[in-house]
């Protein structure tokens, strides 16, 4: 699975997360890798537990709660706090596959934590015409999904892919990425309820609720109550 979701962030909320970034400091970007995505990782970080990154974090969270793509095609159980990273003129990520499981720093939740990563997302934060290079690659069983997106655009990706970062040849590429335990584990099964879903809303929109719209509705909800785990 690999969504796009356009517009997550308005113009404002970029400059707002823009702006708060400037001023943070910000640290090698291998504090939160595994020991083999620490080898190829050449990137520089918000650390986990910055006022900064709880900040915007809080405000990205509140846009995808509210976003009705992002709910449909992930069916989110938890996010993972949003982290923020940078990617300056020779910085890359070569391919590595993320951590299955992630644990949410003490300082950001009561107790323990874990997310499992069903879902991997890039919130992009600059402009494509800021910088050169700096792609996103996801490789899956259909090849390699070249993803390069504007400021406010989110990617969502199955966590299981590998992926990398290609090298920045100019300027600098910022962005927030996290990871989301989906309510349904299984893939095939979340795909489906997101093509069904979003079938449903495009004949809402053309005939309105009709009584087959009806049914196709309790059908969705019948297959998600068997799928999900809550
Ligand atoms: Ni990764």
């Amino acid at each position: 699975m690999l969504v796009q979701i356009p517009g997550l962030l308005s113009p404002d909320d970029v400059e707002e997360c823009r702006e708060a970034l400037e001023a943070a400091d910000w640290v090698d970007g291998r504090v939160t890798a595994g020991t083999q995505s620490a080898g190829a990782k050449r990137n520089l970080q918000l650390p986990e537990d910055s006022g900064i990154a709880k900040g915007l974090g809080k405000l990205i969270l509140a846009k995808l709660g509210t976003n009705e793509r992002f709910t449909s095609a992930t069916l989110a159980l938890r996010v993972f706090p949003p982290l923020f990273n940078r990617y300056d003129e020779g910085m890359t990520f070569g391919t590595h596959i993320d951590n299955a499981i992630r644990f949410v720093p003490a300082s950001l939740g009561a107790g323990t934590i874990r997310v499992r990563t069903d879902l991997s997302a890039t919130l992009f934060l600059s402009k494509p015409a800021d910088y050169d290079g700096g792609e996103l690659v996801v490789l899956d069983t259909f090849g390699e999904h070249r993803v390069k997106l504007n400021a406010g655009d989110l990617v969502v990706y199955s966590a299981s892919s590998r992926h990398h970062v290609t090298p920045i040849t100019r300027g600098s590429r910022w962005a927030s990425f996290f990871w989301i335990q989906s309510m349904v584990r299984d893939e095939s099964a979340r795909e489906q309820l997101f093509e069904l879903d979003s079938a449903i809303q495009g004949l809402r929109k053309q005939i309105g609720d009709n009584a087959e719209v009806v049914t196709l509705t309790g059908l969705y909800h019948n297959l998600l109550r068997r799928w999900a785990d809550v």
